[in-house]
Protein backbone atom coordinates (compact mmCIF):
# COMPACT_ATOMS: atom_id res chain seq x y z
CA UNK A 1 0.00 0.00 0.00
CA UNK A 2 1.27 3.36 -0.81
CA UNK A 3 2.01 6.16 2.02
CA UNK A 4 0.37 9.29 1.08
CA UNK A 5 3.60 11.53 2.48
CA UNK A 6 1.98 14.55 4.34
CA UNK A 7 0.78 16.72 1.74
CA UNK A 8 1.99 20.15 2.61
CA UNK A 9 -1.36 21.89 1.27
CA UNK A 10 -4.00 19.97 3.71
CA UNK A 11 -1.38 20.09 7.33
CA UNK A 12 -3.48 21.93 8.87
CA UNK A 13 -6.50 21.01 7.47
CA UNK A 14 -6.80 17.34 8.92
CA UNK A 15 -10.20 17.12 8.11
CA UNK A 16 -9.73 17.02 4.16
CA UNK A 17 -6.73 15.40 4.62
CA UNK A 18 -8.71 12.28 6.32
CA UNK A 19 -11.19 13.03 3.61
CA UNK A 20 -8.32 12.13 0.90
CA UNK A 21 -7.20 8.90 2.50
CA UNK A 22 -10.80 7.62 2.86
CA UNK A 23 -11.32 8.59 -0.67
CA UNK A 24 -9.45 6.23 -1.55
CA UNK A 25 -10.21 3.78 0.31
CA UNK A 26 -13.59 3.88 -0.69
CA UNK A 27 -13.11 3.50 -4.08
CA UNK A 28 -11.18 0.47 -3.00
CA UNK A 29 -13.98 -1.44 -0.75
CA UNK A 30 -16.38 -0.26 -3.04
CA UNK A 31 -15.63 -0.01 -7.01
CA UNK A 32 -19.14 -0.12 -8.21
CA UNK A 33 -20.09 3.17 -6.24
CA UNK A 34 -17.46 5.64 -7.51
CA UNK A 35 -19.80 8.79 -6.65
CA UNK A 36 -19.90 8.11 -2.86
CA UNK A 37 -18.05 11.29 -0.73
CA UNK A 38 -16.31 10.45 2.33
CA UNK A 39 -17.99 11.79 5.59
CA UNK A 40 -15.52 12.85 8.06
CA UNK A 41 -16.39 14.40 11.12
CA UNK A 42 -14.82 15.38 14.34
CA UNK A 43 -15.10 11.80 16.85
CA UNK A 44 -16.85 11.18 20.11
CA UNK A 45 -14.42 8.67 20.68
CA UNK A 46 -11.58 9.38 18.14
CA UNK A 47 -10.44 12.40 17.21
CA UNK A 48 -12.60 12.30 14.05
CA UNK A 49 -14.85 9.49 12.27
CA UNK A 50 -15.85 8.35 9.48
CA UNK A 51 -19.78 7.76 8.94
CA UNK A 52 -19.93 6.16 5.62
CA UNK A 53 -20.37 2.48 6.56
CA UNK A 54 -23.95 2.78 7.85
CA UNK A 55 -24.85 4.75 4.14
CA UNK A 56 -22.66 2.28 2.01
CA UNK A 57 -24.17 -0.81 3.36
CA UNK A 58 -28.09 0.36 2.33
CA UNK A 59 -26.92 1.13 -0.72
CA UNK A 60 -24.82 -2.15 -1.56
CA UNK A 61 -26.91 -4.75 0.61
CA UNK A 62 -29.46 -5.77 -2.28
CA UNK A 63 -26.97 -6.36 -4.88
CA UNK A 64 -24.82 -9.56 -3.31
CA UNK A 65 -22.14 -8.21 -1.81
CA UNK A 66 -19.70 -9.70 0.23
CA UNK A 67 -20.13 -7.87 3.63
CA UNK A 68 -22.40 -8.82 6.52
CA UNK A 69 -23.53 -5.86 7.72
CA UNK A 70 -21.94 -2.33 8.58
CA UNK A 71 -19.21 -3.00 10.76
CA UNK A 72 -17.42 -5.08 7.96
CA UNK A 73 -17.88 -2.76 5.86
CA UNK A 74 -16.08 -0.13 8.44
CA UNK A 75 -13.74 -3.05 9.08
CA UNK A 76 -12.88 -3.15 5.06
CA UNK A 77 -12.24 0.82 5.17
CA UNK A 78 -9.69 0.77 7.31
CA UNK A 79 -7.74 -2.20 5.79
CA UNK A 80 -8.02 -0.21 2.46
CA UNK A 81 -6.74 3.12 4.19
CA UNK A 82 -3.39 3.82 2.49
CA UNK A 83 -1.38 4.34 5.67
CA UNK A 84 0.07 7.46 6.19
CA UNK A 85 1.88 9.37 9.04
CA UNK A 86 -1.14 11.14 10.72
CA UNK A 87 -2.96 8.31 11.29
CA UNK A 88 -2.24 6.54 14.76
CA UNK A 89 -4.83 4.04 14.70
CA UNK A 90 -8.62 3.21 13.55
CA UNK A 91 -11.39 1.41 14.92
CA UNK A 92 -14.83 0.56 14.89
CA UNK A 93 -17.52 1.88 16.96
CA UNK A 94 -21.45 1.50 17.01
CA UNK A 95 -23.67 0.32 14.51
CA UNK A 96 -19.98 0.68 12.01
CA UNK A 97 -18.35 4.47 13.24
CA UNK A 98 -14.75 4.74 11.93
CA UNK A 99 -12.84 5.85 14.95
CA UNK A 100 -9.65 7.65 13.36
CA UNK A 101 -6.87 8.42 16.49
CA UNK A 102 -4.38 10.90 14.93
CA UNK A 103 -0.94 10.97 15.26
CA UNK A 104 0.16 13.51 18.32
CA UNK A 105 3.64 13.17 16.30
CA UNK A 106 2.34 14.46 13.23
CA UNK A 107 -0.22 16.87 15.72
CA UNK A 108 3.06 18.82 16.69
CA UNK A 109 5.11 18.61 13.49
CA UNK A 110 1.75 20.01 11.81
CA UNK A 111 1.72 23.08 14.39
CA UNK A 112 5.93 23.72 14.43
CA UNK A 113 5.13 24.23 10.39
CA UNK A 114 2.44 26.66 10.99
CA UNK A 115 4.38 28.48 13.35
CA UNK A 116 7.30 28.45 10.66
CA UNK A 117 5.26 29.31 7.67
CA UNK A 118 2.72 31.34 9.18
CA UNK A 119 -1.05 30.91 9.25
CA UNK A 120 -2.33 32.10 6.20
CA UNK A 121 -0.37 28.48 5.20
CA UNK A 122 -3.41 27.11 6.77
CA UNK A 123 -6.30 28.70 5.29
CA UNK A 124 -8.73 26.72 3.38
CA UNK A 125 -8.99 26.81 -0.21
CA UNK A 126 -12.92 27.32 -1.70
CA UNK A 127 -13.29 26.50 -4.72
CA UNK A 128 -15.22 30.03 -5.44
CA UNK A 129 -13.00 32.79 -7.29
CA UNK A 130 -15.21 35.74 -6.93
CA UNK A 131 -17.74 36.63 -4.53
CA UNK A 132 -19.55 39.50 -3.80
CA UNK A 133 -20.67 40.29 -0.35
CA UNK A 134 -23.75 42.95 -0.55
CA UNK A 135 -23.68 43.99 2.99
CA UNK A 136 -24.40 47.06 5.31
CA UNK A 137 -26.73 49.10 2.87
CA UNK A 138 -27.98 51.99 4.20
CA UNK A 139 -30.74 54.35 3.20
CA UNK A 140 -29.72 58.05 1.91
CA UNK A 141 -31.54 60.32 4.56
CA UNK A 142 -32.81 57.85 6.62
CA UNK A 143 -31.45 56.45 9.65
CA UNK A 144 -29.18 53.80 9.70
CA UNK A 145 -29.91 51.62 12.28
CA UNK A 146 -28.72 48.27 14.28
CA UNK A 147 -30.24 46.41 11.67
CA UNK A 148 -27.45 47.90 9.64
CA UNK A 149 -25.49 47.53 12.04
CA UNK A 150 -25.87 43.74 12.01
CA UNK A 151 -25.56 44.14 7.87
CA UNK A 152 -22.64 45.74 8.81
CA UNK A 153 -21.08 43.40 11.30
CA UNK A 154 -22.10 40.20 9.65
CA UNK A 155 -21.21 41.08 6.10
CA UNK A 156 -18.07 42.59 6.88
CA UNK A 157 -16.83 38.85 9.11
CA UNK A 158 -18.28 36.76 6.27
CA UNK A 159 -16.09 38.64 3.65
CA UNK A 160 -13.22 38.85 5.59
CA UNK A 161 -13.70 35.14 6.28
CA UNK A 162 -13.99 34.01 2.84
CA UNK A 163 -10.85 36.30 1.59
CA UNK A 164 -9.29 34.57 4.16
CA UNK A 165 -10.09 31.84 2.37
CA UNK A 166 -8.20 33.18 -0.87
CA UNK A 167 -11.92 34.69 -2.73
CA UNK A 168 -11.68 37.62 -4.24
CA UNK A 169 -14.64 39.52 -2.57
CA UNK A 170 -16.15 41.92 -4.08
CA UNK A 171 -17.56 43.92 -0.83
CA UNK A 172 -20.50 45.90 -2.10
CA UNK A 173 -22.66 48.76 -0.43
CA UNK A 174 -25.97 48.85 -1.90
CA UNK A 175 -27.22 51.82 -0.71
CA UNK A 176 -30.30 53.22 -1.31
CA UNK A 177 -30.00 56.03 -3.36
CA UNK A 178 -32.56 56.36 -5.32
CA UNK A 179 -36.02 56.04 -5.06
CA UNK A 180 -39.19 58.48 -4.98
CA UNK A 181 -38.73 59.77 -1.90
CA UNK A 182 -35.53 61.89 -3.70
CA UNK A 183 -37.94 63.88 -5.08
CA UNK A 184 -39.15 65.70 -1.28
CA UNK A 185 -36.09 65.50 0.03
CA UNK A 186 -34.54 67.77 -3.13
CA UNK A 187 -38.03 70.36 -3.10
CA UNK A 188 -37.28 70.99 0.19
CA UNK A 189 -33.37 71.55 -0.28
CA UNK A 190 -34.60 74.05 -2.98
CA UNK A 191 -37.05 75.65 -0.06
CA UNK A 192 -34.83 75.67 2.74
CA UNK A 193 -31.59 76.84 0.93
CA UNK A 194 -32.43 78.31 -2.45
CA UNK A 195 -28.59 78.47 -3.11
CA UNK A 196 -27.92 74.74 -3.13
CA UNK A 197 -24.33 75.27 -4.25
CA UNK A 198 -23.33 76.56 -0.73
CA UNK A 199 -25.22 74.24 1.69
CA UNK A 200 -23.05 72.70 3.34
CA UNK A 201 -23.15 69.31 5.86
CA UNK A 202 -23.25 71.32 8.84
CA UNK A 203 -26.14 73.65 7.48
CA UNK A 204 -28.75 70.97 6.86
CA UNK A 205 -27.39 69.41 10.01
CA UNK A 206 -29.03 66.62 10.80
CA UNK A 207 -30.44 64.70 8.13
CA UNK A 208 -32.87 62.59 9.35
CA UNK A 209 -34.31 64.87 10.92
CA UNK A 210 -34.88 67.30 7.30
CA UNK A 211 -35.98 64.23 6.13
CA UNK A 212 -38.94 63.65 8.81
CA UNK A 213 -39.70 67.49 8.37
CA UNK A 214 -39.56 67.24 4.60
CA UNK A 215 -42.15 63.67 4.74
CA UNK A 216 -44.04 66.34 7.05
CA UNK A 217 -44.84 68.43 4.10
CA UNK A 218 -45.06 66.16 1.63
CA UNK A 219 -48.01 64.55 3.78
CA UNK A 220 -49.91 67.54 4.67
CA UNK A 221 -49.44 69.94 1.89
CA UNK A 222 -50.41 68.98 -1.89
CA UNK A 223 -48.86 71.47 -3.78
CA UNK A 224 -45.89 70.42 -2.09
CA UNK A 225 -46.35 66.54 -3.07
CA UNK A 226 -46.74 67.92 -6.60
CA UNK A 227 -43.92 69.79 -7.09
CA UNK A 228 -41.88 66.48 -5.61
CA UNK A 229 -43.81 64.12 -7.67
CA UNK A 230 -42.54 66.42 -10.55
CA UNK A 231 -38.69 66.56 -8.86
CA UNK A 232 -38.53 62.66 -9.23
CA UNK A 233 -39.37 62.67 -13.30
CA UNK A 234 -37.03 65.58 -13.69
CA UNK A 235 -33.96 63.70 -11.19
CA UNK A 236 -34.75 60.45 -13.62
CA UNK A 237 -34.68 62.31 -16.70
CA UNK A 238 -31.29 63.73 -15.77
CA UNK A 239 -31.79 67.58 -15.34
CA UNK A 240 -28.30 68.85 -13.91
CA UNK A 241 -29.70 70.94 -11.41
CA UNK A 242 -31.86 68.20 -9.56
CA UNK A 243 -29.07 65.63 -10.02
CA UNK A 244 -26.75 67.92 -8.25
CA UNK A 245 -28.88 68.38 -5.15
CA UNK A 246 -29.14 64.84 -5.27
CA UNK A 247 -25.71 64.37 -5.55
CA UNK A 248 -25.23 66.89 -2.08
CA UNK A 249 -27.71 64.81 0.03
CA UNK A 250 -25.72 61.66 -1.11
CA UNK A 251 -22.82 62.89 0.20
CA UNK A 252 -24.11 64.49 3.50
CA UNK A 253 -24.93 60.49 3.96
CA UNK A 254 -21.90 59.18 2.64
CA UNK A 255 -19.95 60.70 5.15
CA UNK A 256 -22.01 60.11 8.26
CA UNK A 257 -22.19 56.31 7.31
CA UNK A 258 -18.25 56.53 6.85
CA UNK A 259 -17.61 57.52 10.20
CA UNK A 260 -18.94 54.83 11.37
CA UNK A 261 -17.70 52.53 9.10
CA UNK A 262 -14.19 54.28 9.96
CA UNK A 263 -14.39 53.52 13.58
CA UNK A 264 -15.47 49.60 12.74
CA UNK A 265 -12.69 49.37 10.37
CA UNK A 266 -15.18 48.24 8.15
CA UNK A 267 -13.99 48.67 3.96
CA UNK A 268 -16.55 48.70 1.81
CA UNK A 269 -17.01 50.07 -1.89
CA UNK A 270 -20.60 52.20 -3.29
CA UNK A 271 -22.09 51.04 -5.70
CA UNK A 272 -25.60 52.11 -5.08
CA UNK A 273 -29.34 51.38 -6.24
CA UNK A 274 -28.36 54.71 -8.76
CA UNK A 275 -25.58 52.65 -10.11
CA UNK A 276 -27.72 50.27 -11.87
CA UNK A 277 -30.42 52.73 -12.90
CA UNK A 278 -28.88 52.80 -16.57
CA UNK A 279 -28.87 49.09 -16.83
CA UNK A 280 -32.11 48.29 -15.61
CA UNK A 281 -34.88 48.61 -18.54
CA UNK A 282 -32.74 46.36 -21.04
CA UNK A 283 -32.80 44.18 -18.27
CA UNK A 284 -36.29 44.29 -17.91
CA UNK A 285 -36.31 43.90 -21.76
CA UNK A 286 -34.33 41.03 -21.91
CA UNK A 287 -36.61 38.99 -19.25
CA UNK A 288 -39.72 40.15 -21.15
CA UNK A 289 -37.98 38.66 -24.13
CA UNK A 290 -37.54 35.29 -22.61
CA UNK A 291 -42.16 35.46 -21.81
CA UNK A 292 -41.23 35.84 -17.95
CA UNK A 293 -42.74 39.36 -17.68
CA UNK A 294 -46.74 39.81 -17.95
CA UNK A 295 -48.79 42.60 -17.31
CA UNK A 296 -51.03 42.79 -14.02
CA UNK A 297 -53.29 45.56 -12.85
CA UNK A 298 -51.30 48.27 -15.02
CA UNK A 299 -47.76 47.04 -13.42
CA UNK A 300 -45.65 44.71 -15.27
CA UNK A 301 -44.77 41.36 -13.16
CA UNK A 302 -43.03 38.11 -13.06
CA UNK A 303 -45.05 35.39 -11.76
CA UNK A 304 -43.27 32.92 -9.56
CA UNK A 305 -44.38 29.46 -8.50
CA UNK A 306 -45.11 29.22 -4.85
CA UNK A 307 -45.86 32.77 -4.45
CA UNK A 308 -49.79 34.35 -4.34
CA UNK A 309 -48.30 37.84 -5.37
CA UNK A 310 -46.35 38.45 -8.08
CA UNK A 311 -42.63 40.23 -8.53
CA UNK A 312 -43.84 43.91 -9.73
CA UNK A 313 -40.66 44.74 -12.04
CA UNK A 314 -42.17 47.84 -13.35
CA UNK A 315 -44.76 49.96 -11.24
CA UNK A 316 -47.98 51.30 -12.74
CA UNK A 317 -46.36 54.32 -13.24
CA UNK A 318 -43.64 53.45 -15.09
CA UNK A 319 -41.18 53.43 -12.69
CA UNK A 320 -38.92 51.34 -11.75
CA UNK A 321 -38.19 49.72 -7.83
CA UNK A 322 -36.40 47.51 -5.31
CA UNK A 323 -36.84 44.51 -7.17
CA UNK A 324 -35.89 45.90 -10.58
CA UNK A 325 -32.82 47.34 -9.41
CA UNK A 326 -31.79 44.31 -7.67
CA UNK A 327 -32.40 42.18 -10.96
CA UNK A 328 -30.60 44.44 -12.56
CA UNK A 329 -27.63 44.46 -10.13
CA UNK A 330 -27.54 40.85 -10.21
CA UNK A 331 -27.56 40.44 -13.93
CA UNK A 332 -24.32 43.10 -13.58
CA UNK A 333 -22.98 40.99 -11.03
CA UNK A 334 -23.17 38.20 -12.80
CA UNK A 335 -22.35 39.17 -16.46
CA UNK A 336 -20.10 42.35 -15.63
CA UNK A 337 -17.94 41.51 -12.59
CA UNK A 338 -18.25 37.91 -13.52
CA UNK A 339 -19.05 36.93 -9.45
CA UNK A 340 -19.47 33.68 -8.54
CA UNK A 341 -20.94 33.87 -5.38
CA UNK A 342 -23.48 36.67 -4.59
CA UNK A 343 -24.08 36.99 -0.52
CA UNK A 344 -26.91 39.18 0.32
CA UNK A 345 -26.83 40.62 3.98
CA UNK A 346 -30.09 41.70 5.50
CA UNK A 347 -32.76 40.97 7.71
CA UNK A 348 -34.48 37.68 7.97
CA UNK A 349 -37.83 40.05 6.64
CA UNK A 350 -36.71 40.32 3.12
CA UNK A 351 -36.53 36.61 2.95
CA UNK A 352 -39.56 36.38 0.36
CA UNK A 353 -37.96 39.60 -1.62
CA UNK A 354 -34.89 37.40 -2.15
CA UNK A 355 -36.53 34.24 -2.59
CA UNK A 356 -38.82 35.32 -5.33
CA UNK A 357 -36.26 37.65 -7.61
CA UNK A 358 -33.72 34.18 -6.88
CA UNK A 359 -36.16 32.23 -8.31
CA UNK A 360 -37.47 34.91 -11.07
CA UNK A 361 -32.94 34.76 -12.45
CA UNK A 362 -33.69 30.86 -12.24
CA UNK A 363 -36.65 31.56 -14.48
CA UNK A 364 -34.34 33.18 -16.56
CA UNK A 365 -31.56 30.71 -16.83
CA UNK A 366 -29.10 33.47 -15.27
CA UNK A 367 -28.76 31.07 -12.14
CA UNK A 368 -28.23 27.14 -12.15
CA UNK A 369 -31.52 25.25 -10.71
CA UNK A 370 -30.45 23.82 -7.88
CA UNK A 371 -28.89 26.34 -5.29
CA UNK A 372 -25.96 24.54 -4.20
CA UNK A 373 -24.28 24.73 -8.07
CA UNK A 374 -21.94 27.74 -9.05
CA UNK A 375 -22.73 30.58 -9.91
CA UNK A 376 -24.60 30.63 -6.96
CA UNK A 377 -26.66 33.24 -4.57
CA UNK A 378 -27.16 33.29 -0.89
CA UNK A 379 -29.62 35.53 1.45
CA UNK A 380 -28.00 35.70 4.82
CA UNK A 381 -30.91 36.91 6.81
CA UNK A 382 -30.41 38.09 10.24
CA UNK A 383 -33.24 38.27 13.36
CA UNK A 384 -33.92 41.14 15.10
CA UNK A 385 -31.98 42.86 17.68
CA UNK A 386 -34.26 43.78 20.74
CA UNK A 387 -34.05 45.51 23.74
CA UNK A 388 -34.83 44.71 27.68
CA UNK A 389 -38.40 44.80 26.78
CA UNK A 390 -37.71 42.02 24.15
CA UNK A 391 -38.97 44.37 21.46
CA UNK A 392 -37.63 45.85 19.06
CA UNK A 393 -34.03 47.89 20.25
CA UNK A 394 -35.07 51.51 20.78
CA UNK A 395 -33.96 54.34 22.89
CA UNK A 396 -35.67 55.32 26.31
CA UNK A 397 -37.73 58.17 24.22
CA UNK A 398 -38.82 55.22 21.27
CA UNK A 399 -36.72 56.49 19.10
CA UNK A 400 -34.53 54.48 16.63
CA UNK A 401 -31.45 54.03 18.54
CA UNK A 402 -27.98 56.14 16.89
CA UNK A 403 -25.15 53.90 15.39
CA UNK A 404 -22.89 56.93 16.46
CA UNK A 405 -23.83 56.80 20.02
CA UNK A 406 -23.94 53.43 20.95
CA UNK A 407 -20.56 53.17 19.46
CA UNK A 408 -19.67 56.10 21.96
CA UNK A 409 -21.26 54.30 24.88
CA UNK A 410 -19.29 50.85 24.18
CA UNK A 411 -16.13 52.49 24.00
CA UNK A 412 -17.18 54.82 27.22
CA UNK A 413 -17.91 52.04 29.04
CA UNK A 414 -14.93 49.69 28.69
CA UNK A 415 -12.74 52.91 29.07
CA UNK A 416 -14.68 53.20 32.62
CA UNK A 417 -14.04 49.97 33.61
CA UNK A 418 -9.79 49.99 32.92
CA UNK A 419 -9.87 53.28 34.76
CA UNK A 420 -11.56 51.30 37.31
CA UNK A 421 -8.77 48.85 37.30
CA UNK A 422 -6.36 51.83 37.50
CA UNK A 423 -5.43 51.13 33.82
CA UNK A 424 -5.25 55.01 33.18
CA UNK A 425 -1.80 54.80 35.69
CA UNK A 426 -0.27 52.27 33.59
CA UNK A 427 -0.56 53.36 30.63
CA UNK A 428 -0.50 56.70 28.06
CA UNK A 429 -4.36 58.46 27.61
CA UNK A 430 -3.42 57.14 23.69
CA UNK A 431 -3.28 53.99 24.60
CA UNK A 432 -6.16 53.77 26.89
CA UNK A 433 -8.08 55.08 24.21
CA UNK A 434 -7.02 52.91 21.54
CA UNK A 435 -7.94 49.55 23.96
CA UNK A 436 -11.28 50.88 25.08
CA UNK A 437 -11.80 50.98 21.65
CA UNK A 438 -11.07 47.32 21.04
CA UNK A 439 -12.56 46.26 23.62
CA UNK A 440 -15.73 48.15 23.44
CA UNK A 441 -16.08 47.65 19.57
CA UNK A 442 -15.31 43.94 19.99
CA UNK A 443 -17.56 43.39 22.47
CA UNK A 444 -20.15 44.80 20.55
CA UNK A 445 -19.13 42.86 17.18
CA UNK A 446 -19.34 39.53 19.26
CA UNK A 447 -22.24 39.94 21.03
CA UNK A 448 -23.58 40.01 17.56
CA UNK A 449 -22.09 37.60 15.96
CA UNK A 450 -21.79 34.33 18.44
CA UNK A 451 -25.58 33.54 18.32
CA UNK A 452 -26.68 31.49 15.32
CA UNK A 453 -27.43 34.86 13.07
CA UNK A 454 -30.98 33.99 12.04
CA UNK A 455 -32.24 34.05 15.77
CA UNK A 456 -32.68 37.48 16.99
CA UNK A 457 -30.81 38.60 20.14
CA UNK A 458 -31.05 40.71 23.54
CA UNK A 459 -28.81 43.50 23.52
CA UNK A 460 -27.17 44.42 26.59
CA UNK A 461 -23.99 46.49 26.90
CA UNK A 462 -23.55 44.96 30.53
CA UNK A 463 -23.59 41.41 29.35
CA UNK A 464 -21.31 42.20 26.47
CA UNK A 465 -18.76 43.75 28.75
CA UNK A 466 -18.47 41.03 31.14
CA UNK A 467 -15.50 39.78 31.41
CA UNK A 468 -16.48 36.19 32.21
CA UNK A 469 -18.14 34.05 30.15
CA UNK A 470 -18.82 33.96 26.27
CA UNK A 471 -17.52 37.58 25.65
CA UNK A 472 -14.84 39.44 23.37
CA UNK A 473 -14.01 41.13 26.83
CA UNK A 474 -13.00 37.78 28.25
CA UNK A 475 -11.12 36.42 25.03
CA UNK A 476 -9.33 39.34 24.79
CA UNK A 477 -8.18 39.08 28.33
CA UNK A 478 -7.21 35.59 27.27
CA UNK A 479 -5.34 36.41 24.62
CA UNK A 480 -3.45 39.35 26.32
CA UNK A 481 -2.78 36.57 29.15
CA UNK A 482 -1.02 34.12 26.75
CA UNK A 483 1.16 37.39 25.64
CA UNK A 484 1.99 37.88 29.02
CA UNK A 485 2.66 34.34 29.61
CA UNK A 486 5.15 34.98 26.68
CA UNK A 487 6.77 37.81 27.81
CA UNK A 488 7.49 36.37 31.42
CA UNK A 489 9.53 33.65 30.21
CA UNK A 490 11.77 35.95 28.84
CA UNK A 491 12.40 33.43 25.80
CA UNK A 492 12.96 34.77 22.52
CA UNK A 493 10.07 33.54 20.65
CA UNK A 494 10.80 33.78 17.28
CA UNK A 495 14.36 32.29 17.52
CA UNK A 496 12.29 29.10 19.67
CA UNK A 497 9.75 29.12 16.51
CA UNK A 498 12.56 28.32 14.07
CA UNK A 499 14.37 25.49 16.20
CA UNK A 500 11.95 24.37 18.90
CA UNK A 501 10.35 20.82 18.62
CA UNK A 502 6.65 20.67 20.39
CA UNK A 503 5.54 17.43 22.00
CA UNK A 504 2.17 16.68 22.80
CA UNK A 505 2.25 14.09 25.44
CA UNK A 506 -0.42 15.23 28.50
CA UNK A 507 -3.83 15.06 27.91
CA UNK A 508 -4.51 18.15 27.80
CA UNK A 509 -1.68 19.40 25.64
CA UNK A 510 -2.98 17.24 22.75
CA UNK A 511 -6.75 18.67 23.05
CA UNK A 512 -5.26 21.95 22.67
CA UNK A 513 -2.93 20.89 19.37
CA UNK A 514 -5.77 18.81 18.21
CA UNK A 515 -8.46 22.39 18.37
CA UNK A 516 -5.63 24.11 17.00
CA UNK A 517 -5.71 21.77 14.41
CA UNK A 518 -9.25 22.14 14.02
CA UNK A 519 -9.23 25.47 12.88
CA UNK A 520 -9.64 25.50 8.96
CA UNK A 521 -12.02 23.03 8.78
CA UNK A 522 -13.83 25.33 11.07
CA UNK A 523 -13.29 28.84 9.25
CA UNK A 524 -14.40 26.56 5.95
CA UNK A 525 -17.19 25.26 7.77
CA UNK A 526 -18.38 29.38 8.39
CA UNK A 527 -17.60 29.81 5.24
CA UNK A 528 -19.82 27.52 3.55
CA UNK A 529 -22.76 27.74 5.92
CA UNK A 530 -22.00 31.44 6.08
CA UNK A 531 -22.32 31.67 10.10
CA UNK A 532 -19.89 33.30 12.13
CA UNK A 533 -21.19 32.02 15.09
CA UNK A 534 -19.25 28.93 14.38
CA UNK A 535 -16.42 30.51 14.30
CA UNK A 536 -17.04 31.60 17.70
CA UNK A 537 -17.63 29.29 19.58
CA UNK A 538 -14.20 27.41 18.04
CA UNK A 539 -12.70 30.69 19.86
CA UNK A 540 -14.02 30.59 22.94
CA UNK A 541 -13.55 26.63 23.13
CA UNK A 542 -9.84 27.44 22.01
CA UNK A 543 -9.75 29.92 24.99
CA UNK A 544 -11.45 26.93 27.42
CA UNK A 545 -8.46 24.16 26.24
CA UNK A 546 -5.95 26.57 26.87
CA UNK A 547 -7.40 27.55 30.65
CA UNK A 548 -7.03 23.35 31.01
CA UNK A 549 -3.89 23.35 29.20
CA UNK A 550 -2.38 26.30 31.45
CA UNK A 551 -4.12 24.79 34.68
CA UNK A 552 -2.69 21.25 33.95
CA UNK A 553 0.80 21.90 32.64
CA UNK A 554 3.63 24.15 34.48
CA UNK A 555 5.07 26.51 31.17
CA UNK A 556 8.07 28.57 32.58
CA UNK A 557 10.54 27.05 34.31
CA UNK A 558 9.21 23.19 33.47
CA UNK A 559 10.81 20.88 31.70
CA UNK A 560 8.85 21.06 28.87
CA UNK A 561 8.91 24.74 28.67
CA UNK A 562 10.45 25.10 25.28
CA UNK A 563 6.89 22.83 23.68
CA UNK A 564 4.90 24.70 25.84
CA UNK A 565 5.92 28.36 25.05
CA UNK A 566 5.22 27.14 21.52
CA UNK A 567 2.23 25.74 22.41
CA UNK A 568 1.12 28.85 23.68
CA UNK A 569 2.89 31.22 20.79
CA UNK A 570 0.45 28.56 18.23
CA UNK A 571 -2.61 29.34 20.13
CA UNK A 572 -2.02 33.36 20.51
CA UNK A 573 -1.72 33.27 16.93
CA UNK A 574 -4.80 31.01 16.16
CA UNK A 575 -6.94 33.42 18.35
CA UNK A 576 -5.27 36.66 16.44
CA UNK A 577 -6.84 35.29 13.51
CA UNK A 578 -10.26 34.27 14.56
CA UNK A 579 -9.71 37.83 15.92
CA UNK A 580 -9.17 39.44 12.68
CA UNK A 581 -11.54 36.76 11.02
CA UNK A 582 -14.66 38.77 13.47
CA UNK A 583 -13.14 42.07 12.85
CA UNK A 584 -11.70 42.34 16.42
CA UNK A 585 -8.55 44.52 17.25
CA UNK A 586 -6.78 42.04 19.27
CA UNK A 587 -4.43 43.33 22.23
CA UNK A 588 -1.50 42.57 23.95
CA UNK A 589 -2.04 43.36 27.52
CA UNK A 590 -5.18 43.72 29.57
N1 LIG B 1 -31.21 49.30 1.54
C1 LIG B 1 -31.84 48.08 1.96
C2 LIG B 1 -32.43 48.26 3.35
O1 LIG B 1 -32.05 49.15 4.07
C3 LIG B 1 -30.90 46.91 1.99
C4 LIG B 1 -30.31 46.53 0.66
C5 LIG B 1 -29.80 45.14 0.64
N2 LIG B 1 -29.22 44.76 -0.62
C6 LIG B 1 -29.89 44.46 -1.72
N3 LIG B 1 -29.23 44.18 -2.82
N4 LIG B 1 -31.21 44.41 -1.74
O2 LIG B 1 -33.29 47.50 3.74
Amino acid sequence: MATIVANKEFTGNPRRQLAKLFDVSLKLTVPDEPNVEPLIEPGKFGDYQCNNAMGLWSLIKGKGTQFRGPPAVGQALIQSLPTSEMVESCSIAGPGFVNVVLSSKWMAKSIENMLVDGIDTWAPTLSVKRAVVDFSSPNIAKEMHVGHLRSTIIGDTLARMLEYSKVEVLRRNHVGDWGTQFGMLIEFLFEKFPDTESVTETAIGDLQVFYRESKLKFDLNPEFKEKAQQAVVRLQGGDPVYRQAWAKICEISRNEFAKVYKRLRIELEEKGESFYNPYIANVIEELSSKGLVEESKGARVIFIEGFKIPLIVVKSDGGFNYASTDLTALWYRLNEEKAEWIIYVTDVGQQQHFDMFFKAARKAGWLPDDDKTYPRVSHVGFGLVLGDDNKRFRTRAAEVVRLADLLDEAKDRSKAALIERGKDKEWSPEELDQIAEAVGYGALKYADLKTNRITGYTFSFDQMLNDKGDTAVYLLYAHARICSIIRKSGKDIDELKKTGKIALDHAAERALGLHLLQFAETVEEACTTLLPNVLCKYLYYLSEEFTKFYSYCQVNGSAEETSRLLLCEATAIVMRKCFHLLGITPVYKL
